[in-house]
């Protein structure tokens, strides 16, 4: 970036550096130069002058009254590129990205083919760094062709720059082969992220086993199908000293295991996503396919224990899933509809329903979406300190909006929200040396 651009007066918080209050930030080059707080030397007008003679590309944003956080960083997206163009692409995906704040997004493996070697990997780094709005680092598959029979090159996609492994969309069944996976994770210092569903427990189910799938007649997975594998993923993390990601948390037991776990010292993370501390199984009535999602959407009890979970520290992260699907797909019979909500362009502003519902603080929120997911994946990102990226957005928490997914960047406009109204969203997101507003 060859211009300069200072943001002034905003709420800036970086848990990285433990900063929370107004402050001024200047970029210069695609990286941060500097954060000056409020009374600790911010710039004066004599400051601002010099700036502006000095750079005559120089850019002015004010954020009095907004937040200025660091880019958000997701670390459950499906980008769905290679095979699944209709979708989903790096371009369209990345730009939806950027549009809902986030400014690193780590892609799942199950495209086609799947990213099960580095050869696919480096397909994905190539097209992110040719028509990528944000950064994008790959998640590679556990076992090959996700099949869940052998373990992938994990090494190979490594070297190649996957920064975590994963089946997602797929349990890994086989406890053999996950111990196995978490021994290396040990060696790669990558975590394992785990889809946890017991197969034969969900039976082929479509939606969660309760009073609503009675109601509607369809098949239903109980929330046990999760729960027996987060038991036995955490099993295997004590057993091995292996890192384990437990991805898209959506049941009061899966909750309950993982604090369980934490109390005793396993190394275990966790990550929720939005849909499941917004809205229950109820969504699901008429048969609405943009509600399915796997795992299912559960009941208000859940939902409930997910937003403690969240508040006590035990769920570490808010993730997308971001799954978009083609519109025909989800015009199919429940039964028969793909799996999967649409999520990047909304989630920031269904994460602040917490705040303004005082289940978490804007601090602990921006942990949740930005260094604890960078942490985790082992990223230098979700935060401000000179030098790092001048990865930035800034959110009005009060500016209400409407859900319209034809407004989506994303090719997927499946989402249980159309028509929500909400309060907060970002209003422009800074990476890779561009401003998007
Ligand atoms: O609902 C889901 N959709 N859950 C998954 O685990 C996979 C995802 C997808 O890829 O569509």
């Amino acid at each position: 970036m060859d211009n300069t651009i200072l943001i002034k007066n905003g709420h800036i918080i970086d848990a990285s550096q433990g900063l929370d209050g107004v402050g001024d930030i200047l970029i210069k080059d695609g990286k941060i130069k500097s954060v000056k707080r409020e009374g600790s030397g911010v710039r004066s007008q004599e400051k601002e002058q010099k700036l502006k003679t000095q750079n005559a590309k120089l850019r002015i944003i004010d954020a009095t009254g907004l937040y200025v956080l660091p880019g958000l960083v997701d670390m459950h997206t499906h980008l769905r590129e290679p095979g699944f163009e209709g979708k989903e692409t790096i371009s369209s995906g990345t730009m939806a990205a950027v549009r809902g704040g986030f400014t690193s997004v780590c892609c799942m493996p199950n495209t086609d083919p799947v990213n099960d070697n580095e050869t696919v990997t480096e397909f994905i780094l190539r097209k992110t760094y040719a028509e990528g709005a944000c950064y994008v680092f790959p998640i590679g598959a556990i076992s090959k062709g996700q099949k869940g029979e052998e373990l992938a090159e994990m090494g190979m996609m490594y070297e190649a720059g996957c920064v975590a492994f994963s089946d997602d969309g797929h349990p890994v069944m086989n406890s053999l082969l996950m111990r196995r996976a978490l021994e290396y994770s040990k060696v790669f210092h990558v975590p394992i992220i785990s889809h946890c569903e017991d197969l034969n427990l969900s039976d082929g189910g479509v939606m969660n086993e309760g009073t609503v799938s009675t109601f509607l007649g369809l098949s239903r997975m109980p929330a046990a199908a999760e729960e027996v594998m987060v038991a036995r993923d955490i099993i295997l993390a004590e057993l091995t000293g292996g890192r384990l990601h437990i991805a898209h948390v959506s049941t009061e037991g899966s909750v309950r295991l993982i604090r369980q776990a934490k109390e005793r010292g396993i190394r275990v993370t966790a990550e929720t996503c939005p849909h499941y501390f917004s809205i229950t199984e109820e969504a699901v009535k008429e048969y609405n396919t943009n509600a399915k999602v796997n795992p299912p959407l559960r009941t208000e009890r859940d939902v409930e224990a997910i937003k403690e979970g969240l508040g006590d520290g035990t769920l570490d992260v808010i993730a997308t899933d971001h799954a978009p699907h083609h519109r025909d797909e989800k015009l199919r019979e429940f039964d028969k509809a793909p799996s999967g909500i649409s999520g990047l362009e909304t989630a920031l502003s269904l994460s602040l329903r917490l705040l303004h519902d005082g289940v978490l603080t804007m601090r602990q929120l921006v942990e949740k979406m930005t260094l604890n997911p960078a942490r985790i994946m082992g990223l230098r990102r979700g935060t401000l300190k000179a030098g790092s990226e001048a990865d930035v957005v800034i959110v009005d928490a009060k500016r209400e909006w409407k859900i319209d997914p034809e407004r989506f960047a994303s090719k997927g406009k499946n989402t249980p929200f159309h028509g929500w109204a909400l309060k907060g969203m970002p209003v422009m997101t800074i990476c890779k040396g561009k401003l998007y507003e």
